[in-house]
Order: structure tokens, then sequence, then C-alpha cells
């Protein structure tokens, strides 16, 4: 009996060099490389389609402490290799076509820590802006920050606005620090603005709405995360992001932020890809089906 060779379209692990002739995949990785000429996520994450790769990544670097104690040195050696990871992971995110990466650096809970891990965390921050600096232009990479500026030492602010401005023509992917930043302040802080408005009568209270809130808050111009990684296997949000984060994808993994590479970048993506993401609505199949189920007719 002849053997019926497999088709394409009925084999699902032949169909990814499909993804490369669908006119609205070529739309989607156009778009990237226009943005990014390194963009390139067919070549990087074949299996994974262009439509699904996330425009904005959060991250939480959770495990630095934990990797230097495995290896018997003191926590800010963790700290260090977690900054070499976080530079490793934001130039794979731009060659998968990701807009911007928003890194947990510094939270205003941190100021918990002994004072010589704050001070060395500082230092980390002020040599990481002074350090990257060629190699963000290199790459066409847009620093950011968001967080309070009040309790941030005047040399670390420096360091910070300085990246910012020079790189604030780069059009490749955003690479954002969340510094001396906690959500609920975020939000305090949008209040507050908001509340100036009104009572300089430039905003009336009935007209506030989400929107309102949304671009009153630190990086307004940022499309919302669409997935958050958090590693070292905690399972909290710990304040970051609460607002933009309502309708993320949360993707936790047990590696250690300064082992986390590329690899692990492509894991989460692919994880994420795979997913149904509904946004309080039903998925397609789903909505069809409850068409279907209604009367029989659709
Ligand atoms: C959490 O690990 C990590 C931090 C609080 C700091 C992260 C900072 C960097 C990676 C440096 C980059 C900084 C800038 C501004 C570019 P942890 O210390 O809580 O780890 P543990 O839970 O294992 O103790």
């Amino acid at each position: 009996m002849p053997v019926t060779p497999i088709s394409a379209t009925s084999n699902p692990v032949r169909q990814t060099p499909l993804f490369a002739s669908n006119p609205e995949v070529l739309a989607r990785v156009a778009e990237m490389r226009a943005r990014y000429a390194k963009a390139d996520p067919q070549t990087q994450l074949p299996d994974v389609d262009p439509r699904r790769i996330p425009r904005h990544i959060a991250v939480i670097m959770d495990g630095n402490g934990r990797w230097a104690k495995q290896r018997g040195f003191p926590r800010i050696f963790g700290h260090r290799n977690g900054a070499r990871a976080l530079r490793e992971t934001v130039e794979e995110a731009g060659r998968l076509g990701v807009e911007a990466m928003t890194f947990y650096s510094f939270s205003l809970e941190n100021w918990r820590r002994p004072p010589e891990e704050v001070e060395a965390l500082m230092l980390l921050c002020v040599a990481y802006c002074e350090g990257e600096r060629e190699a963000l232009l290199r790459d066409d990479i847009r620093f950011r920050w968001i967080g309070r500026r009040t309790g941030l030492p005047p040399e670390v602010l420096a360091a910070l606005d300085s990246v910012v401005e020079a790189t604030r023509n780069c059009t490749g992917p955003t690479l954002c620090v969340a510094v001396n930043y906690g959500s609920r302040a975020e939000l305090a802080d949008a209040a507050k603005q908001i509340a100036g408005e009104v009572r300089a009568g430039t905003l009336k209270p009935e007209d506030v709405t989400e929107e309102t809130i949304a671009s009153r808050l630190y990086a307004p111009d940022l499309p919302d995360p669409d997935l958050l990684i958090r590693t070292a296997g905690e399972m909290r949000v710990s304040n970051y992001l609460l607002w933009q984060i309502s309708y993320a994808e949360m993707y936790v993994t047990n590696t250690l932020w300064p082992d986390f590479d590329a690899v692990c970048l492509h894991t989460a993506i692919r994880d994420f890809a795979g997913r149904s993401r509904r946004f309080g609505g039903l998925d397609e199949s789903d909505a069809a089906n409850s068409i279907t189920s209604g009367d029989g007719s659709a």
C-alpha cells in the first residue's frame, strides 16, 4: 500500500517554515527590522511565530545573593554577575524583535538591606551606566530608568540621566531599569499629580479615566509588559509595575538571575507564545463554541 506523504499542513512540526510565507508574519518581521536592523526572530527562534513575541518584557531579577553564596562569595559578587546577565538578555531580546525590557534593579524596599550592600548596589549602578554607555550606543539600545528621584544619591542620578541623554536617539530596543522604584509609590505620585491638576483647574474630577492615570506613570510611552519573568522560583510580584502588568503573563523559573541567558529567554518566550491570552474574554475556539452551543446555527 503506498505511503501517503505527510503534507506540511497536516504535520505541526513541519509547519514552521510556513511562518515565513504568511504576509502578516512578514509584515511583523519587517516592522521589527525597521525599528532595529539586528532583529531576526526567525533565525533566533524559528519555532515561534514572530507575531507571538512579546513587545515588552518586565523582569524581576532574583537570586543574586543565593548565586554568590553557593560560590562562597559576598552578595555583591552576585549583583555584579547579575548586571552582566542583564546586558546579555537585552541584546538577545533585541535580536528577537522585543521592543522593551524593564528590569527591577533597586526597589524602595531594598533600602532596608545592610548599608554596605546598598552602597555597593549604588556604586554598581554608576559603574554600569558608565561602563555600558559605549556598548549601548554601538548596539543602538535606548536606555531609560523609572523610579523616584528623591532619595537617590546625586552621582547615581547624574549617571542614570547621562546615559538616558546619550542614548536618546537610539531606535533599537529600550533597556529600562527600575531604580528606587515601588509600584505603590508610582501610583501615589500619579495620584498626587492628578490632584494638583484638579486643584489648578486644568483637570476635572469627572474626566479622570484609566488613561489619565496611565499617562502619569513614570514611563507612559512604553507599552504595558506582555510578559513578566521572575527568576529564583519566587511566586510574588513584589510591588513591581502593578498597574502595567494587569494583563501580563507570568513566567517563573528556578534559574538564579546571574545564570539567566539567551537560552533561558528563549524558553520563557516559547512558553509565552504557547499561551492563549484572553484579556478577560474568551479565546477564539471557546468563543466559537459558545456561539455554536447557543442555538447550533452558527
Ligand atoms: C535581587 O537578588 C536583586 C537585586 C535586589 C538587585 C539587582 C541588581 C542588579 C542585577 C544590578 C544591576 C543594576 C543596575 C542599576 C543596572 P537578591 O539579592 O534578593 O538575591 P537573593 O534572593 O538570592 O538574596
